[in-house]
């Protein structure tokens, strides 16, 4: 990259724009005075960026843009100059084939243009399941202080005197629905009932998981991840962001002397606490790789065997993310870790204070919602599994919580299929060979197989059994599951199909054994068979001859790694690029 060594008059990078002389200086400020600012802006106080993922194509995220007046007000009170941007917003149920595959297309742009702009600072605004792990990666790159204002849950969901949870009730309807339980009337009413305000899905899905992750990471304040998003606190809170990350450029403070090693455990453990998606196990490895924290996918089975989750919320229990909130949100929750030693409460966060200290006096309000240590919602090593064996040499995953426990231990017979659309096509038709053993194998979902690796593991079961009343059978995918999502599904298998992982090699009739207390997945064919079928065996036709979709599929690493393009694992952090005329 060609960077100038940074002078920085005032010791601000913004100083290279803004205190500048000559024609440069005058075209700095000039253009930026067209908006109406007084020049005491330029007279060297920290220049403060707000990335916002604000668009109506992003309904998690459509009311960033008042969450961006908060963090302003902020800004201003404590002597900066906050300027909002756009980075790429990724709504998760719109975008096809999956918002995955541009996780780390807003990774690259967000890094891209908090380096190149006169920026000291930035506020990270996201909400959606991929805006909070896209920005992590890209402020890590950067590595300019940050801090993060997630724009919160929903309001809980109701629907006929129930509480309903965003996601987790879909998949639910959609059940009821196939076995006759609901009418398509029903349906569309419910539609309504579960989508309510504005913010997150408020179930513990991948938002709210990434959300916590944020805080236990230390990279956003205390409380942030579970205030609603119409709650008033939510924009106090980011009011007081705008406050607090003027202060973290005065002091220096950037994420990589947050983001350690130690703050990485500390968020796989909140997260075996919380219940958290699995997609957590993806993310956080993304964002590890950035900060050349070593980080592997068996750090998430060891360091939460001794964690009980203690959050009773949907998918795997009962309540929802209002709830937790008015239990004592997430500091009651490390509160709980820290006082049995399983938090580094030295780990700095953005409050310039260590994580224990943070959490020291958080108050938990319903021991129903947030469970004690003693009397966890799940015992201890119930969590997020990491599977190993021939048919996932290099991992597998499987949120317990969410699944069956008499299927946790299962063998059967494999009915394999080379896409969700192909199961799709026989799924409701009553001559199906399928019955409750079957392992159904739903392959070519990985990141370049999909490409992306969308949520698709979890394919509803096939209508005969539905109707027989079945609710959950052992299903094994290259894919990734929502986080609000149930069912003993293994997801995350590496390497994927269509790099010829193991996985491509099924054929329906085989028997699989998943044995998850032996975190053991074995695929009971012969290795001489094996070898026999991946010499036959040819690589599926590329999904693009140009575009990002050809980078994303030529470059992207697997599951286990995090799922990041290798080119943009690692920092180039923010030196001040050269002169643009
Ligand atoms: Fe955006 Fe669930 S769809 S958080």
């Amino acid at each position: 990259m060609a960077l100038i060594e940074n002078e920085r008059p005032g010791g601000l990078r913004s100083r290279s724009w803004f205190g500048a002389t000559g024609r440069h200086g005058m075209a700095y400020r000039s253009w930026m005075r067209s908006q109406g600012f007084t020049p005491e802006v330029f007279d060297g106080r920290p220049v403060i960026g707000i990335a916002t993922t604000w668009s109506e194509l992003a309904p998690c995220n459509v009311h960033l843009h008042r969450v961006a007046e908060s963090v302003k007000r902020g800004v201003w009170q404590a002597g900066g100059f906050p300027l909002e941007f756009p980075a790429m917003a990724l709504g998760e149920t719109l975008l096809r084939p999956t918002a995955m595959l541009y996780r780390n297309l807003l990774a690259m742009e967000a890094e891209e243009l908090i380096r190149a702009n006169p920026l000291d600072g930035v506020v990270l605004l996201s909400g959606c399941d991929k805006t909070t792990p896209g920005l992590l990666m890209a402020a890590a790159s950067v590595d300019l202080p940050a801090v993060m204002v997630t724009g919160g849950p929903m309001l809980s969901g109701k629907y006929k005197g129930t509480d309903v949870g965003s996601g987790t009730a879909v998949w639910r309807f959609e059940e009821d629905l196939l076995a006759g339980r609901m009418t398509q009337e029903e349906c569309a009413f419910a539609e309504g009932c579960m989508a309510r305000s504005n913010g997150h899905c408020m179930t513990m899905g991948t938002a709210s998981t990434m959300a916590s992750m944020a805080e236990a990471l230390g990279m956003q304040l205390p409380y942030s991840a579970t205030w609603p998003a119409v709650d008033a606190r939510r924009f106090e809170t980011a009011q007081r962001a705008g406050q607090v990350i003027v202060g973290l450029v005065r002091e220096d403070l950037r994420p990589s002397a947050i983001m350690t090693r130690a703050a990485f455990e500390n968020a796989i453990r909140v997260n075996a606490a919380i219940g958290g998606s699995t997609n957590a196990v993806i993310h956080l490895l993304a964002i590890a790789g950035r900060l050349g924290v070593p980080l592997s996918l068996d750090d998430f089975d060891v360091l939460a065997r001794d964690v009980p989750t203690l959050v009773n919320l949907q998918p795997s229990g009962t309540y929802l993310m209002e709830d937790f909130c008015y239990a004592g949100g997430l500091p009651a929750v490390m509160r709980e870790l820290d006082d049995r030693g399983l938090l580094h409460s030295g780990a700095m966060t953005v409050t310039g204070a260590g994580v224990g200290a943070n959490v020291a006096d958080a108050p938990c309000w319903n021991r129903d919602v947030i469970k004690a240590f003693a009397e966890p919602f799940q015992p201890a090593g119930t969590g997020t599994a990491v599977l190993r064996g021939n048919l996932a040499p290099d991992g597998a995953v499987i949120k317990q919580s969410a699944a069956s426990q008499h299927l946790l231990k299962h063998r059967g017979q494999a009915l394999v299929f080379d896409s969700p659309s192909a199961y799709y096509a026989v799924a409701e038709d009553p001559a199906l060979e399928v019955d409750e053993d079957t392992v159904l194998v739903i392959r070519y979902c990985g990141p370049r197989g999909y490409p992306g690796m969308p949520e698709v593991s979890n394919v509803p079961l096939p209508k005969k059994l539905l109707l027989r009343g079945l609710r959950d059978m052992v299903r094994i995918c290259d894919g990734r599951m929502s986080g609000t999502a149930y069912g003993t599904v293994v997801l995350h298998v590496a390497p994927e199909a269509a790099t010829g992982g193991p996985l491509a090699l099924v054929r329906s009739g085989d028997w699989i054994t998943l044995d998850v207390p032996a975190r053991t997945l074995t695929l009971e064919v012969s290795p001489e068979e094996l070898a026999s079928r991946r010499a036959a065996w040819q690589p599926p036709a590329p999904h693009a001859s140009r575009g990002w979709t050809r980078l994303y599929t030529e470059r992207v690493l697997q599951a286990n790694e995090g799922a990041d393009l290798d080119f943009l694992v690692g920092a180039s952090g923010h030196g001040v690029p050269l002169d643009n005329h």
